[in-house]
């Protein structure tokens, strides 16, 4: 029999993660940063993920990394700094969208500032690609070697329960078209047992918009088939 994988608390949020940052990087390439109305429209999105990268990044400060912390001393520390580092590159990437929406400004003035915010978009876009992949391959491995898949399972939990209903939508318009069909079920299904039906609706609502039409249509048939536990 073949062995099943271990029970991962980062894999699917990364692949949301890494979906919005190459979305975004490619429409802060090609803005045209002299019109008010596609800046305020950049600044929207940007903000969006800002929003979903400081959730995911307080699920790891506040539960997966103490949790690791305690029983190998040292080892939260690097996480830690990185999130850290990569917080503050964020809020001066919005602070450059902001100043770049004060009216006052030149059109080669705007262009100017607009490729900067391109080139900051570019830095935070590699250094979370970089970290995520850290993650996964050290992080991850340290937590599989000292916790059992119902310890991590347990912190899952936490880590879903801490996200507000809202949040949890947005992050479904990400992730779900970045994942497999495969996957795509094992997380909506795990929704349908364990949420409110009205909830679980809203997600349905999310994927059948974000999804194309035959992705959704084989996901519908594959939660139908699912057994309820
Ligand atoms: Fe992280």
């Amino acid at each position: 029999m073949k062995p099943q994988p271990r029970v991962s608390l980062i894999a699917t949020p990364h692949k949301g993660i890494r979906n919005f940052l190459s979305r975004v990087s490619l429409e802060a390439g090609s803005v045209d940063y002299t019109n008010r109305e596609a800046i305020t429209g950049l600044k929207q999105h940007f903000e969006e993920i800002c929003l979903l990268l400081e959730e995911h990044a307080a699920s790891e400060n506040n539960f997966i990394l103490p949790a690791l912390e305690a029983r190998i001393p040292g080892s939260a520390a690097h996480d830690e700094a990185d999130h850290e580092s990569l917080g503050n590159l964020q809020a001066s990437l919005l602070s450059k969208l902001e100043y770049l929406l004060r009216s006052g400004l030149t059109g080669q003035e705007a262009r100017q500032l607009g490729y900067e915010f391109y080139q900051g978009l570019s830095r935070l876009h590699a250094s979370h690609l970089e970290h995520m992949l850290e993650e996964e391959t050290v992080t991850q491995v340290l937590m599989w070697q000292h916790f059992t898949d119902e310890e991590m399972l347990q912190i899952h939990e936490q880590v879903i329960r801490s996200i507000a209903p809202s949040v949890m939508l947005t992050w479904m318009k990400y992730i779900l078209p970045a994942q497999t069909p495969a996957e795509r079920v094992q997380l909506l299904s795990g929704l349908q047992a364990n949420s409110p039906t009205p909830f679980f609706q809203q997600v349905m609502e999310v994927a059948k918009r974000i999804l194309t039409s035959q992705a959704f249509n084989e996901l519908e048939e594959e939660l139908k088939a699912v057994p309820i536990s």
